[in-house]
């Protein structure tokens, strides 16, 4: 496990998966520390869950999940916040806990906040009337493969000049 500047320093988003299954050990790994982020900063109650969509491949249905932006991704994490002011901050914060923690076992996220479907994923985890569900990652082991649709999202939503001023506000 890499140490969290070590993490933010490396994480890139992914869209492209490869078949490789998680191991069982980072799996629970994962599970766990979803499980336990329960609190974001401001004191919002967020809850967080591992959805597993086994038959991966390139089928429709993969292809409607994340609108094709997403490839080969078996495992989403998804979550809930309950409404409420600084809400997606909290969620935001804790979300961002969930993405470092699995980019420090060696694994692949994207950030989702618009492409994917929305109405299915709230399905899955049964959301509530006073809840939201702000954003979702994929997790796997990602492609080398960069393919247009990296490029096409990657170029207006870049956190590259995010990271250096995270990295001068780190060193202060
Ligand atoms: C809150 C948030 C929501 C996002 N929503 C999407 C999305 O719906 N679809 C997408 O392709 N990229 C989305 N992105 C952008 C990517 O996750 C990623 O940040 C972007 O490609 C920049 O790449 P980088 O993280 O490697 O710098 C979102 C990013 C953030 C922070």
């Amino acid at each position: 496990m890499s140490s969290i500047i070590e993490s933010i320093k490396m994480r890139t988003s992914s869209r492209n998966y490869d078949e490789r299954t998680i191991e069982p050990e980072k799996r629970r790994q994962i599970e766990n520390y979803l499980s336990l982020n329960e609190k974001g900063p401001f004191g919002s109650t967020v809850r967080f869950q591992l959805l597993d969509y086994a038959q991966g491949g390139q089928d429709q249905t993969e292809n409607l999940r994340t609108y094709g932006v997403i490839k080969g991704a078996r495992l989403f994490i998804v979550g809930a916040v309950i409404s409420a002011d600084k809400a997606m901050e909290d969620y935001g914060y804790c979300m961002e806990k969930n993405i470092l923690m699995a980019t420090s076992l060696g694994l692949g996220t994207c950030w989702l906040g618009g492409t994917f479907k929305r109405i299915s994923f709230a399905k899955k985890i049964g959301l509530s009337a006073n809840e939201v569900m702000p954003a979702v990652s994929p997790v796997g082991y990602a492609t080398e493969k960069k393919t247009l649709r990296d490029s096409l999202f990657k170029i207006p939503c870049s956190l590259k000049n995010q990271k250096t001023l995270g990295r001068t506000f780190l060193q202060q």
